[in-house]
C-alpha cells in the first residue's frame, strides 16, 4: 500500500501586541519609509512577557486540529520547527504535547531557522508515508523578538513572533487522490554560517545571544538558492511551473519574493504574502501565510501549492503539495 501525507487542516496564531515601523523609529535610527521600501514590512506582532513559543505553538495547533475536525488524541507525532525554544531542553514539542493533553506518540523539535518548516514538513511526510505514524502536527513557532538586539537597526526591524501549524494524515493513495505532499528539496551549506547566526549558545557562551546578519550578502544568496530549490522540486515532481496555483514563500523580504517570482515566471497574483503585517516570523512564516490563503478562500482543496524557505546555516529548501 502506498501512503501519502495529506494536509487535513491548518491553524495560525499571532500575539496581540503589534509593533509598527513608527514605534521602531522611536527605538533606533530608522524610518517607516526605509523599512517599507527595503522589505515591504509595515508592522509585526510581538509576544507578551508571559507568552512563550510553546503557547503560540499550542494555540496554532488547536486551530489546526479544529480545522481538521480532529481531537488532540488523534495525533501521534508532533514536530515543532523553532529557533527560539522555551528551554534548552526538553523540546518545545514535548511541552506542546503536554499542553494539548496528548499522552502518547513522539514529539521533537527541528532547528533549521527560517527553513525550519520545510525541514519539519519533509520529515513528517517521511514518518507518515513509511507507516510509522498516522497523524502529525507540524508546527512552525517563534518568539524571535527574544533574540533580537534592539539596538541593531539592521536586524530588529525585520522580525516578528507567531506560529502556524498543519495537521498531516497518512492516507492510502485511493483515499488521498491527488492530494498530499508531493516532494521536497532540502539543502544546507554550513560554510556560510557567518552570514546569519546568533552570537551565543549553550556550549559556547552559556547565554542566548543575539541575531547577527550580513543582510546584503544573505540577500544576494537568497534569490539564487531559493529559485534553484523551487526549480528542482517542480522538475522532480514532473509538473510544470505553469501548473502551480499558489506560491507561499518564506516572508523575509518582499524584494526577494518578487525576484524569485520574476526568475521562475510566476505571476505576482499567485503569491500569498503576509510580510506587511507580520514581518519575518522565521519558521512560522510559511504556515502563517498558507493559513491566510486558506482562510480567505484563495487556497482550495486540490490546488497545487509551492513553498520555499531560506535561513541561517545557510539552509534552504522548497516543497510542493496538493492542498
Ligand atoms: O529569513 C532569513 C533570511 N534573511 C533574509 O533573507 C534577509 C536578507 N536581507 C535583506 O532582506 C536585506 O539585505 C535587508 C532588508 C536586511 C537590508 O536591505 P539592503 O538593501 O540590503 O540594505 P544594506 O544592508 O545594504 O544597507 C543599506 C543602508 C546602509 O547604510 P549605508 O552604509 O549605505 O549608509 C545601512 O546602514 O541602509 C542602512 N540601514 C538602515 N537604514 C535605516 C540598514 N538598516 C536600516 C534601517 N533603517 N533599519
Amino acid at each position: 500500500m502506498t501512503l501519502k501525507a495529506v494536509i487535513r487542516g491548518c491553524g495560525a496564531f499571532l500575539p496581540q501586541k503589534v509593533l509598527t515601523n513608527e514605534d521602531l523609529s522611536r527605538l533606533v535610527d530608522t524610518s517607516d519609509d526605509w523599512i517599507r521600501e527595503r522589505t515591504g514590512i509595515r508592522e509585526r506582532h510581538i509576544a507578551g512577557d508571559d507568552e512563550k513559543t510553546s503557547d503560540l505553538a499550542t494555540a496554532a495547533a488547536k486551530a489546526a486540529l479544529d480545522a481538521a475536525g480532529m481531537a488532540p488524541d488523534d495525533i501521534d507525532l508532533i514536530i515543532v520547527a523553532t529557533t527560539t525554544p522555551d528551554l534548552t531542553f526538553p523540546s518545545t514539542a514535548a511541552i506542546v504535547q503536554a499542553k494539548l493533553g496528548i499522552e502518547s506518540g513522539a514529539a521533537f523539535d527541528i532547528q533549521a531557522v527560517c527553513t525550519g518548516f520545510i525541514y519539519a514538513l519533509s520529515t513528517a511526510e517521511k514518518f507518515l508515508t513509511s507507516g510509522q505514524h498516522k497523524r502529525a502536527l507540524v508546527i512552525g513557532a517563534e518568539t524571535f523578538s527574544r533574540i533580537l538586539d534592539w539596538n541593531d537597526r539592521a536586524t530588529c526591524v525585520l522580525f516578528g513572533d507567531g506560529a502556524g501549524a498543519f495537521v498531516l494524515e497518512a492516507q492510502d493513495e485511493q483515499e488521498a487522490g491527488a492530494r498530499g505532499v508531493m516532494n521536497s528539496y532540502l539543502r544546507c551549506d554550513g560554510r556560510l554560517v557567518d552570514l546569519l547566526y546568533v552570537d551565543g549558545g549553550v556550549s559556547s557562551t552559556q547565554s542566548t545571544g543575539h541575531v547577527r546578519m550580513q543582510g546584503n550578502k544573505v540577500f544576494r544568496e537568497a534569490v539564487k538558492r531559493i529559485s534553484e530549490a523551487m526549480e528542482r522540486v517542480i522538475a522532480d515532481a514532473g509538473v510544470d511551473v505553469t501548473d502551480v496555483d499558489w506560491f507561499v514563500p518564506h516572508q523575509a523580504n518582499e524584494r526577494i519574493i518578487l525576484g524569485v517570482v520574476k526568475k521562475l515566471d510566476l505571476r505576482k497574483d499567485q503569491v500569498i504574502s503576509t510580510i506587511s503585517g507580520q514581518g519575518n516570523t522565521s519558521a512560522a512564516s510559511i504556515p502563517l501565510a498558507y493559513c491566510a490563503g486558506v482562510a480567505d478562500g484563495r487556497i482550495k482543496e486540490g490546488d497545487l501549492v509551492l513553498i520555499e524557505g531560506m535561513g541561517g546555516g545557510l539552509t534552504w529548501g522548497a516543497a510542493l503539495m496538493r492542498a
